[in-house]
């Protein structure tokens, strides 16, 4: 096959991007986008800031741009993100009553799912929840501190009733280590998750890299298959795109059935959040850099 998706596509996965919907306009993004991918992430339109900038008044103009384009073009859509410490309002921070805070988070999940049910392929329910470095527990974010640990499990059963057809994940980064304490703690939340019942689909590993993916990079995407969730590269970027690093992270989830997809955090390096790293697959011209052709050859 000769574009990303198409190549997927052969094995049943899906290869997408983030999209900015601001950049829909720019038809050198656009026809990259539509040519190469056949998924899309909302980069920043479906997190809750944009959604629900105060309470219960719900604004979907920014999102529903992207979810036409996504239609329209036959791309499917990934859901990103529903409950996040961050780009989230500060009347929901300001939050310390627990009741209120429960339904709060409930209606935002079935006012957002809602919207979209059916339309969904996969929704990133709990986003980043975990602490970074060496504890292995959950961060200190209003969700944990009001609710509790259980806000976890509440916001996939409440995306399960809201959109019953989208597989729900699980997202964070820095958990692409086996090694790290990090990785563990969201290994051992799927883990409860699947032996209680509690619904849960799939992990998604950011995949914000330095120069190359850890070396334990395809155990870890194994070891998280094998306890019966799907896996999917939701974020990719590699600083300074080295094809060797791309073909490598590529391959380690080709080599694992129920890993699923990839998704790349953006388009050409110009529409990168992260400055001059130049982490992505197109140039900032729009032409194809080495590393797409790694990436192609392995899928
Ligand atoms: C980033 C966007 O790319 C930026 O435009 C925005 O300013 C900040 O958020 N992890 C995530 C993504 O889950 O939502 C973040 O996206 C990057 C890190």
């Amino acid at each position: 096959a000769s574009t990303l998706g198409a190549a997927a596509a052969q094995s049943g996965r899906y290869f997408g991007a983030a999209v900015a919907g601001g950049k829909l306009g720019d038809s050198q993004y656009t026809t990259i986008l539509n040519r190469e991918f056949n998924s899309i992430t909302a980069e920043n339109e479906m997190k809750w800031d944009h959604t629900e900038p105060s309470r219960n008044n719900f604004t979907f103009g920014s999102a529903d741009r992207i979810a036409n384009h996504a239609r329209s073009q036959g791309k499917q859509l990934r859901g990103h993100t529903l409950v996040w410490h961050s780009q989230l309002p500060d009347w929901v921070k300001a939050i310390g009553d627990a009741n209120t805070l429960r339904s709060v988070m409930n209606n935002h999940i079935n006012q957002v799912a809602g919207r979209y049910r059916g339309q969904i392929h996969s929704w990133d329910v709990v986003n980043e929840a975990f602490e970074d470095g060496g504890s292995g527990a959950l961060r200190s974010s209003v969700f944990r501190n009001v609710l509790g640990t259980g806000f976890l499990e509440e916001a996939f059963r409440t995306a399960r009733t809201a959109d019953p057809a989208a597989k729900l994940c699980y997202n964070d980064y820095n958990i692409e280590d086996w090694n790290a304490a990090k990785t563990q703690g969201v290994y051992r939340l799927v883990r409860d998750f699947k032996a209680r019942g509690v619904p849960i689909d799939c992990v998604g590993l950011q995949s914000h890299f330095g120069n190359n993916p850890p070396g334990s990079f395809q155990t870890t995407v194994a070891s998280f298959a094998a306890l019966g969730v799907d896996v999917q590269l939701t974020e990719l970027d590699i600083s300074q795109a080295s094809p060797t690093a791309y073909a490598t992270t590529v391959r380690a989830c080709m080599n694992v059935a129920r890993c699923t997809g990839i998704t790349t955090w953006g388009v050409r390096d110009s529409d990168s959040w992260r400055g001059n790293d130049n982490p992505l697959l197109f140039d900032r011209s729009g032409n194809k850099k080495p590393a797409y052709d790694a990436v192609l050859t392995v899928l």
